[in-house]
């Protein structure tokens, strides 16, 4: 499943990142990339200093722990550290699947999910779409500051050339508790209807059958 979600980040947390971002040093991003990868990757990332990425953490961190339509679309279990990359004019990211196990300096875990965090205001820049190949054809997603997107991490998907100003996005990557994506969409649908009965009626048998299945299925598919 792809799913946009509108503001992950807020007004007060884009502007903070952006400063801090504003003031740091980025470097080539073929050093993070797998072998494949390497060779159609020309980009830069933010260098890892330990105070700016505790901030930035903190902030990305906190705001999806609140988000509703992550948690509930990508079941998270482990979380990467995330990647802030830049891309000027003439920088792209060619085709190519993310590696499938992250955490080079942490606990190792499996990438199930991507998620590019859009920084920027699309106006700002021209072209550096994201293009994610899907069993439907080719989807382009270029989003307003603040929002993001989640695919599966099995996509094969490219960053098309920027032509002119700066791209500039967050990129994260999930271990999610159910591994399989037609699962994970199965459950992110079922829990849209369990939580529009318990509003509307949580006495209701039907309801307390919705959510009791609901909670089975997790536990019948989540491999924590
Ligand atoms: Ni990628």
């Amino acid at each position: 499943m792809l799913l946009e979600i509108a503001r992950v980040l807020n007004e007060a947390q884009l502007a903070k990142v952006n400063e801090i971002l504003a003031g740091s040093e980025f470097v080539d991003g073929k050093l993070s990339a797998g072998m494949a990868a390497r060779q159609v990757k020309l980009n830069e990332e933010l260098k890892k200093e330990p105070k700016q990425m505790e901030l930035l953490l903190r902030i990305l961190v906190s705001s999806l722990a609140h988000n509703k339509i992550f948690n509930s679309a990508a079941l998270p279990y482990r979380m990467a550290d995330p990647i802030f990359a830049r891309y000027r004019a003439g920088m792209h990211y060619g085709d190519h699947v993310d590696d499938a196990i992250m955490g080079k300096s942490g606990p190792r875990f499996r990438s199930d999910i991507s998620m590019t965090l859009f920084l920027r205001d699309p106006e700002s820049y021209q072209g550096g779409e994201l293009v994610i190949r899907t069993s439907f054809g080719a989807r382009k997603v270029k989003l307003a500051a603040g929002d993001a997107v989640i695919y599966p991490s099995s996509s094969l998907h490219h960053v098309a050339e920027v032509t002119a100003g700066e791209r500039m996005v967050a990129l994260l990557w999930v271990q999610s508790h159910v591994r399989d994506p037609a699962r994970r969409e199965l459950l992110y649908e079922l829990n849209q209807a369990r939580e529009q009965l318990l509003q509307q009626a949580p006495e209701d048998e039907t309801t307390k059958l919705v959510d009791r299945s609901f909670s089975n299925l997790v536990r019948m598919w989540s491999d924590v």
